[in-house]
């Protein structure tokens, strides 16, 4: 019989232990660790053996330097937030809530790509992915290849014959090794299952997509060991009743952290979303009231975005808050703002708000235009549709500069408003560059008075 031996692992950052302790070490999170056996005998072996490969320290001077070699990927917003296309010999991690489209966004690519793509599942069969690529665009399905496995050590030998130029994992928590006790998703072999197949990206240069799941508290489930491995981690996020889908890049190793991707989720599968802006603001009647447009960035993209607000008497005692798709606590701090700084008596109101299409905001810029948005409903009075917003609201009411503030103008110029209000303290800006008429202003005050009179 194997010798196996018991070890505790930190369920939030990996970290290793003899015995099970109340405090991580490392991470000083409470009661995280998880018992597991690991068979002691197989341990140090590795599937992904280096076929013969020996290699020896070299100087550095004598390092040939090449430009990572990147495949160009068919899926353009796909090709954005990997910082411009596939690199060989990448792993790059996609997490996201379950039912968000990670499976179908994966798919989709293997169907685009004109390399040999072998799409690992181990979620679904080989019937359901088919089912799931009829509903999509097959443009090169004649080149991907599906199997539906959990075992590492029989992906590696059908690796060993289909060569891929792509790999797919789906998802890598339910893939095992037989190395290891413990069951699939939990730590260890999520540690394993990874580490291996970064061994294989690393040294045939195939790029290796791994599908990740997500806890309930929104981190990558398994440990961060596995973000500290790979060179990308995209999220791939939105709320599952709406449309819009958002690929963000929290690490890369291979280009920028800010970048973006909009997909809009069809009968047909995941189309991406060119000019998001557009579908934003588009669904508008004229003069309704409690609408604005706050002109954000979401990474280094403007995105002009459409606020709700309905302020209504609160008739039984404590007002109610809620926000779809802005932190909450600002929103107190904002309408806090709003009862001191302007004398509006929000304590007395119900305020609900909402972001258009289903996009979470963390961007301040917006600030200005939902204390206009709940201002226009409480008094009943419609902002012209073609202004917009872009300042921060301080503590004092007053207004604050924000970041590139040049792009968030240019952008609402691009999409015909005719007037942006931002904070007077914003610098480098000469108005007579643009046909946008800008409005500068200190003071929340002076902004209500200048909209309403
Ligand atoms: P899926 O890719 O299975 O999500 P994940 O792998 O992240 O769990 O996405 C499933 C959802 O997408 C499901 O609710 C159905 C929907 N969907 C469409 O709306 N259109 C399509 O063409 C496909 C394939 C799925
Ligand atoms: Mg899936």
């Amino acid at each position: 019989m194997a010798k196996s031996r018991t070890v505790f692992f930190c369920n939030n950052c990996g970290y290793e232990s003899a015995k099970w302790i109340g405090k991580c070490p490392s991470c000083n999170q409470w009661n995280s660790f998880v018992e597991e056996v690991i068979d002691k005998t197989k341990e140090t072996a590795s599937v992904w053996s280096d076929e013969g490969i020996i290699k020896e320290p070299v100087p550095i001077h004598s390092i040939e330097h090449t430009e990572e070699n990147r495949i160009p990927c068919p899926n353009k917003e796909l090709d954005r937030v990997l910082g411009g296309g596939i690199v060989s010999g990448s792993l790059v991690l996609i997490g996201g809530e379950p039912g968000i489209g990670k499976s179908t966004l994966m798919l989709q690519l293997a169907l685009q790509l004109t390399q040999k793509v072998l799409y690992v599942s181990g979620e679904e069969s080989e019937q359901q992915i088919k089912l799931r690529a009829n509903r999509l665009e097959h443009t090169h399905s004649d080149t991907t290849y599906i199997i539906s496995e959990t075992s590492i050590e029989k992906v590696f030998n059908h690796i060993k014959q289909l060569k891929p130029e792509v790999l797919i994992v789906d998802s890598i928590q339910t893939l095992a090794s037989s190395r290891i006790e413990s069951v699939p998703g939990s730590i260890s072999q999520v540690r394993q299952c990874a580490g291996e197949l970064m061994q294989y990206a690393k040294t045939t240069q195939t790029p290796v997509f791994l599908v990740g799941h997500i806890t309930k508290d929104g981190s990558l489930a398994g440990p961060k060991v596995l973000e500290h491995m790979v060179d990308t981690v995209l999220q791939f996020e939105g709320d599952p009743n709406m449309v819009y889908r958002i690929l963000r890049t929290t690490k890369n190793r291979f280009g920028s952290t800010s970048e973006l991707g909009i997909y809009e989720m069809q009968s047909g599968g995941l189309r991406e979303v060119k000019n998001p802006s557009e579908i934003l603001i588009s669904q508008r009647d004229v003069g309704v009231s409690g609408v604005t447009i706050g002109a954000t960035m979401e990474g280094n993209r403007p995105l002009l975005i459409e606020i709700q607000a309905l302020v209504s008497g609160a008739a039984y005692g404590t007002p109610q808050r809620s926000s779809t798709g802005f932190d909450s606590r600002r929103l107190n701090m904002l309408l806090a703002v709003l009862e001191k700084r302007t004398g509006l008596k929000m304590g007395v109101q119900d305020v609900f708000l909402n972001m258009a299409g289903g996009i979470k905001v963390d961007d301040p810029a917006i600030d200005l235009a939902i204390c206009v948005a709940v201002l226009s409903s409480l008094h009943d009075l419609p902002v012209d549709e073609k202004t917009c917003f872009a300042s921060e609201i301080g503590l004092g009411g007053e207004l604050r500069a924000v970041n590139r503030i040049e792009n968030r103008i240019l952008e609402a110029e691009k999409l015909g408003f005719t007037t942006i209000y931002i904070s007077k303290y914003s610098k480098g800006i000469d108005a007579a560059k643009y046909k946008i008429n800008i409005k500068s202003f200190g003071l929340l005050k002076q902004v209500f008075g200048d909209l309403f009179g």
